[in-house]
């Protein structure tokens, strides 16, 4: 074997053997055995005096190969040190996690439930399937009553119970309001929240077909429409805030007598229905008419209802309410949501803002 190939050898040996200590050695380790002042590639390349003319050139050409190759190696573990060095870096700051959250609905719920259990109430939970006889005939509205209307209902395909009659999607919480009666088994009073999802054949901007409402329920000995008043302001003041008013207007419900329908004062201009513009001039509010804003419904229980629930309606008396969460978490928020369905869109970039 001629010098020359001795040499060329020797090369190919090197760049193997520089592979193999690729992953032991440390960058500087290779930088000094290699490519050092003394390292192996200066000690072969110092051989190429030895050479004949033509061989040095190709010999030269074999060097700036290897030297090329030696270097890329030891640049590639340079930059992976690097980038170990900056995920170790402790300084730097945290990369922040995207955590989610409670969807806006359930925050209410949440924040509702608490108002009460302050002033002891106490969570019921009732089915959201349930028969005809609850949502509607314990409720002052036998079968075929005109006021069953207001409630578009859905059906459950399915045979009659003899007695209950039809199963329906809740149309209202107030489907609680006998259930509870019933749970209690006269040992009163009953002081109850009935938090839980609606179901209406409504869709548009300002419905869903699902919802969710929440009822109150009080029945106890005494109780007058000041107990419902109290109530309703003290929600008013805890949800809304402390400078919130509530007014209740008389209306028309079955299963209460008397009725009333309940307003809240207008959170954006303060109940006064007007706001004042760039110029200090009144404008008539962008967000409610005349400074309030109508929610629910309320009442003394009619006393049909306490009898369908088997409660003595010449020693007791209640209370009822009951409204939307989706409309008071909005009226709360002072927020004018265009369509009112993108709350159960799943569309994060609307649900990330709550
Ligand atoms: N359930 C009624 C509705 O969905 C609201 C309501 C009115 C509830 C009067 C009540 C009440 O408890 O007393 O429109």
């Amino acid at each position: 074997m001629s010098y020359y190939q001795d040499l060329l050898k020797q090369s190919q040996k090197l760049l193997a053997q520089f592979q193999l200590e690729l992953n032991s050695l440390s960058l500087e380790e290779l930088n000094i055995k290699y490519l050092g002042k003394k390292g192996l590639f200066n000690q072969l390349a110092s051989q190429i005096k030895k050479l004949k003319k033509d061989e040095k050139k190709d010999f030269g050409q074999v060097l700036n190969q290897l030297k090329a190759d030696l270097e890329q190696g030891l640049n590639k573990i340079q930059e992976n040190e690097n980038q170990s060095h900056q995920r170790l870096d402790l300084s730097l700051p945290g990369i922040k996690q995207n955590i989610g959250h409670l969807h806006p609905i359930s925050q209410a719920i949440e924040e509702i439930s608490q108002i009460f259990e302050r002033i002891g109430f106490v969570r019921a939970d009732f089915p959201e399937v349930d028969w005809d006889y609850y949502v509607f005939a314990a409720l002052n509205m036998p079968d075929n009553h005109p006021a069953r209307d207001e409630w578009e209902t859905f059906f459950v395909d399915q045979t009659a119970h003899p007695k209950l009659g039809k199963m329906v999607l809740t149309t209202h919480t107030s489907n609680g309001q006998v259930r509870e009666m019933e749970r209690v088994k006269s040992q009163l009073p009953i002081r109850m929240i009935n938090i839980s999802r609606c179901y209406r054949r409504q869709s548009d901007n300002t419905h869903t077909q699902m919802f969710h409402q929440f009822e109150g329920l009080v029945v106890d000995k005494n109780i007058n429409i000041q107990h419902l008043k109290g109530t309703i302001d003290y929600f008013a003041k805890e949800f809304f805030g402390a400078k919130t008013k509530s007014r209740i207007r008389p209306f028309h419900f079955k299963f209460t007598e008397p009725s009333f329908e309940v307003d809240f004062s207008c959170q954006i201009c303060g109940g006064t229905g007007y706001l004042k513009n760039k110029h200090n001039k009144k404008e008539s509010c962008r967000f409610c008419k005349s400074g309030w804003h109508e929610v629910g419904g309320a009442g003394m229980v009619h006393p049909n209802v306490l009898k369908a629930g088997g409660i003595d309606s010449k020693k007791y008396r209640g209370f009822a309410f009951g409204w939307g969460v989706e409309r008071s978490y909005t009226l709360k928020q002072g927020l004018n949501i265009d369509d009112i369905r993108l709350f159960y869109s799943a569309e994060r970039e609307f649900l990330e803002q709550f």
